[in-house]
């Protein structure tokens, strides 16, 4: 198989990667030209940064939040990294996480903002798990959603990134399509705007997949953590995202189709997002619909209480 690019530009070079749902075929440098271009494009075509943007990009150590990063760097954004050290210890899967994170830090020549849940609450997720038989993946959430508005509005940045790829998309909104759920559709776009204490949320890499994230990484050299999360196990998520894969392997495209048909057609057809009045939160300042407490500071009571009986 050929690069396409190259053998319109008169050259031949071989393709190492074939893109089904975009009829593409591309060598190495073309991949990573193609990559770097279509990620400034959606940018762009979507209005979700400017160069302007003082940017912080939430980094988990997985492939797509560093390719973000990495990427939104060569393209002359100005990017910092936040890492969230959850405090999860099997397999070292935070520790290792963190040092991928700092890894490219370095290699970027970034800041790298660090918060450790054990030393806000002297437990990681697992043990807070079991203290309060809440769901991990509920308190990981609200952790991670505080810090991440908390330290981009201390610092002054304008805009936070995630890595939220095409199949994380899909899949949630196949998810949430399935039991109708019209007030989580409202809210299923790729941009949160600003709001009274919260800073603007943008999920840049909406128009890539899991692989092509994976490949600019082996590319670029990026060091990024291998492991799933040890706690997401067993997940509907996964289940979905396999089932869609199957969907996209009988008819490509599909993904992309079902993702953006729906920003562009069904999104502005549904009701404006109902947003319920925010008050600073009485003991951390932060904005919350609740009239007292934030979501995070109760949590944060419920774990001294039970740590206490
Ligand atoms: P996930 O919910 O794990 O699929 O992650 C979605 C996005 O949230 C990632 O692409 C990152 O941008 C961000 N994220 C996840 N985990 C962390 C973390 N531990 N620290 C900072 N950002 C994170
Ligand atoms: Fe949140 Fe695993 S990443 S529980
Ligand atoms: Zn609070």
């Amino acid at each position: 198989m050929k690069c396409r690019r190259c053998k319109d530009k008169g050259k031949t070079e071989k393709a190492i990667i074939f893109l089904p749902h975009h009829n593409l075929s591309l060598c190495k440098d073309c991949f990573l030209a193609w990559y770097e271009k279509r990620l400034d494009e959606t940018i762009k075509k979507m209005d979700m940064i400017t160069k302007k943007d003082k940017i912080m990009v939430a980094v988990s150590g997985g492939k797509d939040s560093l390719a973000l990063w990495y990427a939104l760097t060569r393209l002359g954004y100005e990017a910092d990294g936040l890492y969230i050290n959850l405090g999860i210890d099997e397999r070292n899967y935070s520790s290792t996480s963190g040092e991928k994170a700092e890894i490219l830090s370095k290699r970027l020549n970034r800041p790298l903002y660090v918060i450790e849940v054990k030393k806000q609450f002297g437990k990681g997720i697992p043990d807070l798990n079991k203290l309060t038989k809440q769901p991990a993946c509920s308190i990981c959430g609200l952790i991670k959603r505080y810090f991440i508005n908390k330290v981009a509005l201390e610092n002054g940045y304008t805009c936070v990134a995630t890595g939220h790829n095409l199949d994380d998309e899909v899949a949630t909104l196949f998810s949430i399509t399935l039991s109708w759920d019209i007030d989580s559709l409202i809210r299923q776009l790729p941009i949160l705007p600003e709001k009274e204490g919260f800073v603007r949320k943008v999920k840049p890499l909406i128009g890539f997949t899991e692989k092509e994230n994976l490949l600019y990484c082996l590319l670029q050299r990026i060091d990024y953590i291998r492991e799933e999360c040890p706690l997401s196990t067993g997940v509907k998520t996964i289940f979905y995202k396999n089932l869609l894969n199957r969907v996209e392997q009988k008819s490509p495209g599909t993904k992309l189709r079902f993702y953006f048909n729906f920003q562009k057609k069904l999104h502005p057809l549904l009701p404006g997002q109902i947003i319920p009045p925010l008050h600073s939160c009485s003991i951390c300042g932060q904005p919350t619909t609740s009239y007292d407490i934030c979501a995070f500071c109760r949590f944060k009571q419920r774990v001294k209480h039970s740590l206490q009986t």
